[in-house]
C-alpha cells in the first residue's frame, strides 16, 4: 500500500512526481505529497484526499523546485493509511529538521522509537509510523553522522517493512532510497535516475530498471547511483529492459481501467498462451516452469495459496489440476496459511498465484514454504516482483500492467495459466491421454475468439444492471469448478458498488444463504450444460419458489433456462475447463455496470488498494 516516486534529473520534477504518482494512485489514494527543493530549502506540499486535490493546491500555489547546481532531487507520496487517519498532517512526506521522507510499509516498533525520541526532546507532528524514521535520521544527523551515514544507523534500528525516499537540506544533490520489504524500484534514464514503487509510475521515462532487494540502500547524485548493501558494502546490479510501454497504462479511449481491461482479456489470453500452445499438434511447453519429469512424478501433494481473486483462481486450479493430474490439492487463503502449522514438506510443491508478486501474505506463505522445505512455483503477472523472484520458479500470465484496483484479466490469465500447467501435469503424469487432453487443449487455443463473442453481449448485461442496481443483496451461485467465478462475481461487485453479495456452491444454499432469498434479491445463477446442469436447475427452481429474481448465465441453445430464470445471458458451450472463463465475463460486466450506474469509484474503490503489501 501506498505509493513512492523519486527524482534525481536536470528536469524540474514537480510534474514528473505528480504524473508518476497518478499511475500509482492504484496503490493508495487517502492523501498526497511532495518535497522539493526551492532555493537550498525543502519545500513540503501535502494535501488529503485523492491525488487531484494535491494538483490543484500545487497549480493554486506555483508550487515549485529551483535547481541546486543544475539539478533538480524530488520525492512524492500517495497514502493508504494504517496509523493515522487520513489527514493532511498524517501525509507525507514528512519532515524532521532538514529531513524530508516518504514510506511505504509499516513500522512494528514505532511506539517504543517514538518513546525513546520524545524523552531526547524531539517533537511528533503526525499520528504516523513513518515520521518516526524521519526523526531517527535527524537524530543521528545531530549527533555529527552525514546523510548517509545517518540513514544507515536509523535503519538499523527499524523493525518492520519499509520503502522510504529521503530528502536531506544540508546535502541538497542527494536522494537516498531504501527497501525492505515493500517493493521499490530504480528506474535508470539518461542523466537522470528514479525511484518508483511500481514500474507505470516510470515507463514515460525509461523502460531499464534495476529490481531491489530487501536491505538494499541505494544513493543517488546527479548522474550517479551507487547501491549498498546493509553492510554499507557497494554491490553492482543488472539493468533489465522491460517490454512495457507507456500507452499500456493509459485508458485508451475507455471510461475506466477496469472497463479497458475487462476488454484486453482475449488480447491477454493470447499473449498468455503464446508460445506455449503448438495448435495443431495439442502439445504445451511451459519453459519457465522449472520442474524436471521427476520432480513431477514425485510430487506428493501440491498446496495453492493465494488471496482475493487470485485465490478465487487458485480454487479453479484446485479443480483442474486434481481432475487432469490426479495430485491431491489443498487451497489455503495465504493469510491463514502460515498461522496453521501447515504439515507441508520436501515432497510437496507449493503454487502462489498473484498479480503483483508483492502481497504480503502471500509472500509470507512463500517463505514459509520454502522454510519447510517444500518447491515454489508462482503464477504471476510482475516480472521483478518479489514473489517473482522467491520463487523457485514463475509461469507467467501476460496480463500486462493491471491498474484498476478490481482485479479483471490477471484473473482470467491466471485461469489460463492454470489450465495449462494441470494439463502439462497430467500429461507428463499419463493420467491424461494426449487425446483426451486435445478437445481441452483446442478450446483454450479457441478462447481468446470465444471471449470476443461473450464480451458482444455486453449490451444486453449492462440493461441488466441497470435494472438491478438499487438492490441491497445478490447471491451467486454455482457448482463444481464454475463455483469459484460465483466466489469471484459476489467480491467483484462487493469491492467496486459497495453492495453486499455473497458468492456460495449452489448446494449449499438450503445450509443458510436461501433465508436471504426473496422478492428483492437478485440471485445470479451459473448454470451452463454441464454434468451440474440439472442440479443447478433444481436450485434455481427453489429460488423461484421463493420468489427470488433470477439472472442465469448459460449455454446458448438451451430452451429450458430461458424459460425459467427471469433473466438469460446465453454463452457459447465449451469444455469445462475454459468455461470458469467465459463465465467471468459477465460477472465482472455486471459489477462494472452496476458501480457505474451507482457512481461509486469504479477504479479506486472506498477503502482498497491494489498491492497489499501489509499484512
Ligand atoms: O496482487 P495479488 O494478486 O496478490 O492481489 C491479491 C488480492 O489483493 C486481489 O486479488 C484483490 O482481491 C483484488 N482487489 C480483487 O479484485
Amino acid at each position: 500500500m501506498c505509493g513512492i516516486v523519486g527524482y534525481v534529473g536536470p528536469r524540474e520534477p514537480t510534474e514528473i512526481l505528480l504524473k508518476g504518482l497518478k499511475k500509482l494512485e492504484y496503490r493508495g489514494y487517502d492523501s498526497a505529497g511532495l518535497a522539493l527543493f526551492y532555493e537550498g530549502k525543502i519545500k513540503i506540499k501535502r494535501c488529503q484526499g485523492k491525488l487531484s486535490q494535491l494538483e490543484q493546491e500545487v497549480q493554486n500555489s506555483r508550487y515549485c523546485a529551483t535547481p541546486v547546481q543544475n539539478h533538480f532531487v524530488g520525492i512524492g507520496h500517495t497514502r493508504w493509511a494504517t496509523h493515522g487517519k487520513p489527514s493532511e498532517r498524517n501525509a507525507h512526506p514528512h519532515q524532521a529538521g532538514p529531513i524530508a521522507l516518504v514510506h511505504n510499509g509499516i513500522i512494528e516498533n514505532y511506539a517504543s522509537l517514538r518513546e525513546k525520541l520524545l524523552s531526547k526532546g524531539h517533537a511528533v507532528s503526525s499520528e504516523t509510523d513513518s515520521e518516526v524514521v524521519a526523526l531517527l535520521i535527524y537524530d543521528h544527523l545531530k549527533s555529527g553522522c552525514d546523510f548517509e551515514k545517518a540513514v544507515f544507523l536509523a535503519i538499523q534500528e527499524l523493525i518492520g517493512s519499509y520503502s522510504l525516499g529521503i530528502l536531506c537540506e544540508t546535502e541538497p544533490n542527494k536522494l537516498i532510497a531504501v527497501r525492505n520489504g515493500t517493493p521499490l524500484i530504480v528506474g535508470v534514464g539518461d542523466h537522470e535516475n528514479f525511484i518508483a514503487s511500481d514500474i507505470p509510475a516510470l515507463l514515460e521515462h525509461t523502460n531499464k530498471f534495476i529490481y531491489l532487494e530487501d536491505h538494499e540502500v541505494v544513493v543517488f547524485e546527479p548522474n550517479s547511483l551507487v547501491i549498498k548493501n546493509i553492510a554499507g558494502k557497494e554491490i553492482k546490479k543488472e539493468i533489465h529492459h522491460i517490454q512495457w510501454t507507456a500507452d499500456m497504462v493509459e485508458k485508451g479511449g475507455f471510461q475506466h481501467f477496469m472497463l479497458k481491461e475487462i476488454h484486453e482479456q482475449p488480447q491477454a489470453i493470447i499473449n498468455t498462451l503464446q508460445d506455449r500452445v503448438v495448435k495443431d499438434k495439442n502439445v504445451l511447453y511451459l519453459k519457465d516452469l522449472k520442474l524436471s519429469e521427476d520432480e513431477i512424478r514425485q510430487i506428493r501433494k501440491i498446496y495453492l495459496v493465494a488471496c482475493g481473486t487470485a485465490y478465487h483462481a487458485s480454487m479453479v486450479g484446485k479443480y483442474l489440476i486434481e481432475s487432469f493430474a490426479r495430485i491431491p490439492c489443498e487451497l489455503d487463503l495465504a493469510s491463514e496459511f502460515r498461522y496453521r502449522d501447515p504439515l507441508i514438506g520436501e515432497k510437496d510443491l507449493l503454487i502462489v498465484t498473484s498479480q503483483s508478486g508483492e502481497t504480503a501474505d502471500t509472500l509470507a506463505a512463500l517463505r514459509e514454504a520454502k522454510k519447510k522445505g517444500a518447491k515454489v512455483i508462482s503464477i504471476c503477472n510482475c516480472r521483478g516482483s518479489t514473489i517473482d523472484r522467491e520463487s523457485d520458479s514463475t509461469v507467467y500470465t501476460q496480463a500486462g500492467p493491471e491498474i484498476g484496483v478490481a482485479s479483471t484479466k490477471a484473473f482470467s490469465t491466471q485461469l489460463v495459466v492454470f489450465n495449462l500447467l494441470a494439463l502439462h501435469l497430467g500429461l507428463t503424469l499419463k493420467t491424461l491421454t494426449p487425446e483426451k487432453a486435445a478437445p481441452y487443449v483446442q478450446d483454450l487455443v479457441r478462447l481468446p475468439y470465444t471471449l470476443d463473442e461473450v464480451l458482444k453481449k455486453e449490451p444486453e448485461i449492462k440493461r441488466i444492471a441497470e435494472k438491478f442496481y438499487k438492490k441491497k443483496t445478490f447471491l451467486y451461485l454455482a457448482r463444481g469448478m464454475n463455483m469459484p467465478i460465483a466466489l469471484e462475481g459476489a467480491l467483484k461487485l462487493k469491492e467496486i458498488s459497495y453492495i453486499n453479495a455473497e458468492g456460495y456452491a449452489a448446494g449449499e444454499m438450503k445450509h443458510g444463504p436461501i433465508a436471504l432469498v426473496d422478492e428483492d434479491t437478485p440471485v445470479i445463477i451459473l448454470a451452463p450444460k454441464d454434468k451440474y446442469y440439472d442440479k443447478v436447475l433444481s436450485n434455481l427452481e427453489e429460488i423461484k419458489a421463493r420468489a427470488g429474481i433470477v439472472i442465469a448465465l448459460g449455454s446458448e441453445g438451451d430452451l429450458h433456462l430461458p424459460k425459467v430464470a427471469d433473466w438469460f445471458i446465453p454463452l457459447p458451450q465449451k469444455s469445462e475447463n475454459v468455461m470458469p472463463i467465459l463465465l467471468t465475463i459477465p460477472v465482472q460486466l455486471i459489477a462494472y455496470y452496476i458501480a457505474l450506474k451507482k457512481g461509486t469509484d469504479v477504479d479506486q474503490p472506498r477503502n482498497l488498494a491494489k498491492s497489499v503489501t501489509v499484512e
